[in-house]
């Protein structure tokens, strides 16, 4: 079930039956030469909007800007300071919150929003604390890559060449979903070089066509078919028993 797509009476009805929600979260950054630059967004939210099809599950609208200031230096990239995209993250937890969702799942799919997220969920909990919020409030961040077996069979796709970003399977997943908007260049080098991430001169100085160790060329719908479907498992088993969660983990004594 998505959002967007719903009346506010089905998602009252929605809560009746579970109070259990998913936001895909992801970036609006370069991902070199023919990676989108939606990749990071466009992932989660592929995987989430595939999994709602096969079971009864909400997916709230993609959060589609996240912490990307070191992909400044190429052009059509967008990105939140951190300290804005911690009250934007706030603001679209505590609406839901507001309405009965206890429980929120960020897909993710940007490794740079990792430390923004956690420190919003910090934030969040905090005020959860001072309010002495009734039990059953919790937040959950989980990478697609993450998902049970997907790092695997992406490893197993890809045994060289994967890198860390403008990566052949996230590149995969987009053509898989958009095959219209596949694209095509000659890299060079073929794999691209590692290294740290810093500010934006910098990193374009170091990566000088957007990659970092990867080779995308090896990408191809039907890998990222692959994955969407592997990735869309996990998060509908993930989300059930996030949702399952009891309030109270049981005391264990000692
Ligand atoms: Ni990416």
């Amino acid at each position: 079930m998505l959002l967007h797509l719903s009346t506010w009476p089905e998602i009252e009805a929605f809560l009746g039956r579970s109070k259990t929600v998913v936001v895909p979260i992801g970036s609006n950054e370069q991902h070199g030469p023919t990676g989108l630059l939606g990749t990071d967004w466009l992932c989660p939210e592929i995987i989430a909007h595939h999994a709602q099809k096969e079971a009864d599950i909400l997916i709230a609208p993609t959060f589609n800007i996240g912490m990307a200031q070191h992909h400044l230096g190429f052009p059509g990239t967008i990105s939140l300071r951190p300290s804005t995209f911690i009250a934007a993250i706030g603001d679209w937890a505590r609406s839901l919150a507001a309405h009965g969702f206890e429980k929120i799942y960020f897909l993710n799919g940007h490794g740079g929003n990792v430390a923004t997220i956690e420190a919003a969920f910090s934030e969040l909990y905090a005020e959860a604390s001072f309010a002495r919020r009734p039990l059953g409030y919790a937040l959950k961040l989980r990478n697609w890559w993450d998902l049970p077996g997907v790092d695997a069979l992406a490893r197993r796709q890809f045994p060289t060449g994967h890198g860390s970003h403008a990566t052949p399977s996230e590149i995969a997943v987009t053509q898989w979903a958009y095959p219209d908007a596949i694209k095509t260049a000659n890299y060079a080098p073929q794999i691209a070089p590692t290294g740290p991430i810093r500010e934006a001169s910098d990193f374009r100085a170091r990566f000088a066509d957007g990659r970092m160790g990867s080779d995308p060329i090896q990408a191809t719908p039907e890998k990222g078919g692959e994955l969407v479907a592997l990735a869309a498992k996990g998060l509908i088993e993930e989300v059930a028993a996030f949702g399952a969660e009891p309030a109270v983990a049981p005391y264990l004594g000692g």
